[in-house]
């Protein structure tokens, strides 16, 4: 079991540099791949430290040469790198998973390569934007966090980490020098994500994009922290935005001051969200107040417990005393 993994370890490490080769060496490469990476604005000092790639729009290309070098059909399968098709009476068809993509490759925390994620170039509405390697023994999508293997330094020195959702804003936040950032990229956040960045800080500034999505996601992940024992802060970008997009079109001092100024705790992020809404309506409000006590009751410690009572008394003008009986009643129906 142990060797069937190392072997698609080695496989994926083999397509990774198969996939980097193709796109800084090949004709293909450097004309479509290289030239969309740097359309959005990445470095060649950030597309290799990243280990970025291409597969060009060919049946299988990659699975081929995997196979001169020889590697084993069974890996490049379980990986999820090649598709294998049966076929009536004759030999199974292969081909390659990612085409005409360019390749993310995913790093466990210790730097092995453990998937990939891969994006059209184009903006077609009709084909799924990235598509992402499979489950597989190597690969447990809810246990990885896009990012952690460079990020993991910064995060232990400055003491928190930003969470983003794709791969791409972990990329433009470095290369404006904002090292401390990982992606959920593509899963809703788990609880064991989180508790990846927990061995390396209690901090977490979760930082999704400015649309309806992004901001439901947010929402989703403040209790999933919470419940960790995690200090939670939420920053919004403007609609439209992410954090790349932002990163890549404002100066480094704009950005770390707009993450400075608009970094909220979670009891101000859902507050802010109620005064867009309807701010004086009384249902709305005690929604809004209920929900947050909610959020509060996630919270292991009892000392923060008591702080964040009182912030939302003091923000949503309620008595503490109805905020712990409210609290009560929740650890009540929990227990
Ligand atoms: N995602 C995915 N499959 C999709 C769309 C998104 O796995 N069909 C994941 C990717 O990890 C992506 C993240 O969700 O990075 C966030 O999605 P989105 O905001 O739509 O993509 P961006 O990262 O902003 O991608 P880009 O800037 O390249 O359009
Ligand atoms: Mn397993
Ligand atoms: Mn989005
Ligand atoms: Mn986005
Ligand atoms: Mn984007």
């Amino acid at each position: 079991q142990a060797n069937e993994r190392e072997s698609m370890y080695l496989v994926s490490e083999y397509a990774s540099n198969y996939f980097i080769k193709t796109l800084w060496e090949s004709e293909l490469g450097k004309a479509i791949g290289l030239s969309y990476f740097k359309e959005r604005g990445f470095s060649d000092d950030t597309i290799k430290k990243f280990q970025l790639g291409y597969n060009p729009d060919q049946w299988d290309a990659f699975t081929a040469t995997a196979i001169q070098d020889k590697y084993q059909l069974e890996y490049l399968s379980k990986t999820g790198l090649t598709i294998v098709k049966e076929q009536p009476g004759g030999p199974p068809r292969t081909f390659d998973r990612f085409k005409g993509r360019v390749m993310f490759p995913i790093h466990s925390m210790s730097g092995r390569v453990l998937g990939f994620g891969g994006r059209i170039l184009t903006n077609d509405k009709k084909a799924a934007k990235y598509l992402n390697s499979p489950e597989s023994d190597i690969y447990h999508k809810s246990k990885v966090l896009y990012g952690i293997y460079y990020a993991k330094k910064a995060i232990a020195k400055e003491d928190n980490c930003y969470l983003v959702e794709g791969y791409t804003d972990v990329i433009q936040m470095h290369q404006k020098g904002i090292e401390n950032v990982v992606a959920s990229s593509g899963t809703a956040l788990t609880p064991e994500q989180i508790r990846l960045i927990n061995r390396l800080t209690k901090n977490i500034t979760v930082l999704f994009d400015g649309d309806a999505a992004g901001l439901r996601a947010s929402l989703r992940g403040i209790d999933l922290i919470l419940e960790q024992g995690m200090n939670v802060k939420v920053c919004t970008f403007p609609e439209g935005e992410d954090p790349d997009s932002f990163s890549k079109n404002n100066p480094y001092e704009d950005v770390v001051h707009y993450l400075e100024q608009n970094a909220k705790d979670f009891i101000q992020f859902k507050t802010s969200l109620l005064a867009q809404e309807a701010a004086d309506d009384p249902i709305k409000r005690a929604d809004t107040v209920r929900d947050i006590v909610h959020s509060i009751a996630k919270i292991p410690d009892r000392i923060q417990k008591e702080i964040y009572i009182q912030e939302c008394a003091k923000i949503m003008q309620i008595s503490e005393e109805v905020l712990y009986n409210t609290l009560a009643q929740i650890d009540k129906k929990t227990v």
